[in-house]
């Protein structure tokens, strides 16, 4: 490849000026107080992709939020990669534990991030990596050295769910045909220890509503006297974990995958230290499940958690009251060969079936996905570990990592691909907290690698 590292140089700053533009746009999707800033922005991705080199860039409408498609075809006869990224982000509160407003990006120094980090919403999920794509792109078209076919899919609606995407999907084969998928949405392990993601993890999101008596009582009067509707949703919940923390819903586990020892021992390789782990959380202990390592805990084993809980008098001062209703919101990260949608439904016939006397439950579920894992001997894969090697000067690890993008699935059942998850965040990014950050180091080192990617691939492919 040449002078990929010339042309970055080059372009520095304007590379983190076109960013920290796209960043000052809110594209909160799941706010609608945001709706227009999510259109703009999806205006915006179209604008950098056609400046970019695409040939033809549309925004495709959807019943929500549109999704930017662009391409550049030079060769019908060549592969073809297929870029997925998305342009919506999560949404920014609580403002008050922010150093700096969500929207107003500044690049500061950080202990991971000696050159500089750039501190905004969305930089490190998903605008900054799915932008090193636009740049990359630029890159190869400016120099002439774009050896294949390349498509792009931004969406704007993956911290939703992506409904509307896997209708597009559905209804897009021919459109979206391609030899590779290519995603940078996930994390690696360190600056110095690149990894690639090779597996994702399904989810269940699912809304419960606990309900006593028809009004709030006051607590005196009728205490002690009537089921206590946070009382009784507190007790459920802590009755879905048992003393070693496995999940106590009947038939959860079923379809769990067990990994041989071998591949526990390949995974517990991967450099890891628990008292750094410990020390960055602040917290003295880890928890988990009995029987298995940190590492094992985020990404192989699935897990429940309560993400939100509210009900009851929770202003200024104390007010004694029974409340009538209360309320929680729970995730389920799954792994492979779990359905989601059969795990929603073990949970809801659960969960309504341990309902104390004296409530009735209600359980809503909210979106979910199932898990994804990549094998590591396709050329695809062995494209992307060159480019790391090239790169980073050393063989990126495989690592299964905690997270999801449901959609990765749907696109292998539809579109009959493999996806290539080339993360370059790291797990102190913050993503999805205040003070969400993207280094400047992997936002240029993810310019850098990319093309080297599209190189492989199309050589590999011959
Ligand atoms: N980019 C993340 C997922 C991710 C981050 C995977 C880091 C691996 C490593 C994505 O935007 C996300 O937040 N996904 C949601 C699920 C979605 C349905 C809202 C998640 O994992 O909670
Ligand atoms: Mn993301
Ligand atoms: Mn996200």
């Amino acid at each position: 490849m040449q002078n990929v590292q010339d042309y970055i140089s080059k372009n520095k700053e304007r590379f983190l000026d076109e960013l920290i533009q796209l960043l000052r746009i809110p594209s909160v999707s799941a706010d609608s107080a945001f709706s227009q800033d999510v259109i703009d922005t999806s205006e915006a991705v179209r604008t950098a992709l056609e400046n970019a080199g695409c040939d033809t860039v549309e925004i495709c409408e959807t019943d929500g939020y549109p999704i930017v498609y662009g391409e550049k075809i030079i060769d019908p006869a060549l592969p073809t990669v297929l870029v997925y990224g998305h342009y919506d982000v999560q949404p920014a509160d609580p403002i008050n534990l922010w150093n700096s407003p969500p929207f107003e990006p500044v690049i500061k120094k950080t202990d991971t991030h000696p050159e500089g980090a750039i501190f905004a919403r969305g930089a490190c999920d998903d605008k900054g990596q799915m932008y090193m794509h636009v740049k990359a792109l630029e890159f190869m078209v400016k120099t002439n050295q774009l050896p294949c076919n390349v498509k792009f899919m931004i969406e704007g609606e993956e911290e939703v769910g992506s409904n509307n995407l896997a209708v597009f999907v559905a209804n897009n084969h021919k459109k979206l045909a391609n030899d590779i998928i290519l995603i940078s949405d996930t994390g690696m392990i360190a600056n110095d220890v690149p990894s690639i993601t090779t597996g994702l993890r399904g989810l269940s999101y699912v809304e419960v509503e606990v309900t006593g008596p028809n009004r709030d009582l006051h607590s005196g009067l009728y205490g002690g006297a009537v089921a206590n509707p946070i009382n009784a949703l507190t007790k459920m919940i802590a009755s879905l974990h048992d003393e070693n923390n496995h999940i106590t819903i009947p038939g959860f586990y079923d379809k769990v995958e067990d990994l041989s020892q071998e591949e526990r021992a390949e995974m517990a390789k991967a450099p890891f230290s628990l008292d750094a782990y410990q020390k960055a959380l602040n917290i003295t202990s880890v928890d988990g499940e009995k029987g298995y390592s940190t590492n094992e805990r985020n990404s192989i084993r699935p897990t429940l958690d309560v993400n939100g809980i509210w009900g009851g008098y929770t202003g200024e001062g104390a007010k004694t009251v029974i409340a009538s209703k209360a309320y929680a919101k729970i995730s389920m990260r799954l792994v492979p060969n779990q359905d989601w949608q059969d795990i929603t439904q073990l949970f809801k016939t659960h969960f309504e079936s341990i309902a104390p006397k004296g409530v009735t439950v209600k359980v809503t579920p909210h979106h979910g996905g199932q898990g994804y894992v990549t094998p590591i001997d396709t050329i695809g894969y062995k494209a992307a570990s060159k480019a790391y090697e090239i790169t980073f000067g050393k063989k990126p690890i495989p690592q299964r990592s905690g997270g999801s993008i449901p959609i990765v699935a749907l696109f292998e059942k539809e579109l009959n691909s493999k996806t290539i998850l080339m993360g370059f965040g790291l797990d102190s990014d913050a993503i999805h907290s205040p003070n969400e950050h993207f280094g400047v180091w992997n936002y240029l080192k993810g310019i850098e690698t990319i093309p080297y990617f599209y190189h492989h691939f199309t050589e590999m492919s011959k």
